[in-house]
């Protein structure tokens, strides 16, 4: 094994690939892989050296080796923000665990009573938006987005109670979509409790504000009828010896949920709905397949519709929310394909490049759903969601909220783009997100709404 070679190095000022990849990341990456291929070690400064990679062959053999290469150390900067509980900081058994008990509640029947949620959430945005100047569409999708993680997932009922959860939880958000505030909070040395005033001791404050108002709704909701949102089937979730998790745990677990789905969620609404407005025969197609259900469809129905479901696979292959998943590394040297990867090295999986790989997907920059419909991806060549033990656990959620509130838009209103040509993917925190947002007319179709 030790005959094999290191991925080769990308040849490029280590500082100037920091300024990069902050900046301009998808240049940045598009650069790279020209230069080098599909696998390659990055510097960012001379502190950090990584290995990325696009290629199916590697990607499958990072992900297969979950037991050798561990995402460890390299999410423990996460652990004071999210807690020690969290199934993004937990490793090993306890992960398993976890994601045992958190899983059922995000999967097959239970689906169908978020479908109300996702789409009255839509419908109530939609009918308040001004019809004589623009709306930017990804700041509407995070609304939207939140309130859907608000009453889908944390339960919350109008009251005194919600407003000020959800004003915590706002703050939290805030946090990590300020470049500036979320690199001082994960930079190790600059964890420093130096009271409200300084950014950590400021992040660790909120985060005790927000857990009381999260203890208090749990203790309130245990008075109550079991309700049919996340937290509250989490709160009775029990393994087979009868064991389930502490307040602790699931408010950890609750914060880790809105901040993998918040932004990921909204980033993809907003350019579903960019792609379907901006082509008139994507957007004519789909509609005539939704009318195919008749009036007042099911939203099981439409999650099953195949154009709706390519166009949908399409727009998360073309705009990777998350353009590349945690970074892993292992105490050993680990073969990866035609590679060696030296201990310690990270191997971070790049999901942006492998949806742009032309060899899998040609003219990739093209947005085409027709792609999904004669072709299906190998396991390891399409993973906006990642795979293996640490799949992300929101998957059929996001992918069902995608497809409700792409349906109830398209089937209500008509949206005239005012920059017809896409937005530029910039960075947003860990994600790429819509430059400058996406302007949009709306304007209302006809009343008729899903059935909900
Ligand atoms: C379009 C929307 C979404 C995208 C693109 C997305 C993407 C991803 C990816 C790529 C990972 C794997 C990270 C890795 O392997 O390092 C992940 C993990 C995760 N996601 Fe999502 N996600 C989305 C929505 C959601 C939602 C709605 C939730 C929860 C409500 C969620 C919760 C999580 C959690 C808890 C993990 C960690 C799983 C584990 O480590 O076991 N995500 N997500």
């Amino acid at each position: 094994m030790t005959h094999l070679p290191t991925p080769p190095p990308l040849q490029m000022n280590s500082l100037w690939q920091l300024v990069n990849w902050l900046l301009r990341p998808v240049h940045y990456l598009e650069q790279a892989r020209r230069q080098t291929g599909n696998t390659f070690t990055v510097a960012f400064g001379w502190w950090d050296i990584l290995t990325f990679t696009c290629d199916p062959i590697v990607v499958e053999a990072v992900l297969r080796q979950s037991d050798q290469l561990k995402v460890g150390t390299n999410v423990a900067l996460l652990a004071p923000l999210l807690g020690e509980n969290s199934l993004l900081t937990l490793e090993g058994d306890r992960h398993r665990q976890h994601r045992k008990l958190l899983m059922p509640p995000f999967h097959g029947e239970r689906m169908k009573a978020y479908a109300s949620v996702m789409i009255t959430a839509t419908e109530e945005h939609f009918v308040t938006l001004p019809r004589d100047r623009p709306v930017d569409v990804f700041h509407l999708m995070q609304q939207i987005s939140f309130e859907v993680i608000l009453k889908a997932i944390f339960g919350l009922k109008p009251g005194s109670r919600t407003t000020e959860v959800s004003r915590r939880l706002l703050e939290m958000l805030k946090i990590l979509s300020s470049p500036l505030r979320s690199s001082l909070i994960l930079v190790k040395p600059l964890q420093q409790d130096w009271g409200r005033w300084s950014p950590w001791g400021r992040m660790q404050w909120q985060r005790r504000q927000l857990f009381q108002v999260l203890q208090a709704e749990i203790d309130a909701r245990r008075q109550q009828p079991e309700g049919e949102d996340i937290l509250s089937l989490l709160m009775s979730a029990q393994d087979e010896v009868g064991v389930g998790l502490s307040d602790g745990e699931i408010m950890d677990e609750m914060l880790t949920f809105l901040i993998a789905g918040y932004e990921t969620t909204a980033i993809s609404l907003a350019w579903a709905l960019y792609w379907v407005y901006a082509r008139a025969d994507v957007r004519e197609r789909l509609r005539t397949e939704l009318a195919g259900l008749g009036e007042n469809p099911e939203p099981m129905a439409i999650a099953r519709l195949p154009y709706l479901n390519a166009v949908c696979q399409e727009v998360l292959r073309w705009s990777s929310p998350a353009p590349v998943i945690f970074p892993r590394s292992g105490p050993n040297p680990v073969q990866l394909g035609p590679y060696l990867l030296p201990a310690q090295r990270r191997i971070v999986v790049c999901t942006y490049l492998l949806h742009r790989n032309p060899a899998l997907y040609p003219q990739p920059e093209q947005f085409r759903p027709e792609r999904f419909l004669d072709w299906k991806p190998a396991p390891y060549e399409f993973l906006p969601f990642g795979a293996g033990a640490r799949l992300c656990i929101g998957y059929a959620f996001a992918q069902f909220e995608l497809k409700l509130v792409l349906a109830t838009v398209l089937q209500q209103y008509d949206l005239e783009l005012v920059n017809v040509s896409p937005s530029r993917l910039a960075r947003r925190g860990v994600n790429l997100a819509p430059q400058g947002g996406i302007p949009c007319r709306v304007t209302p179709r006809k009343v008729l709404s899903l059935s909900h």
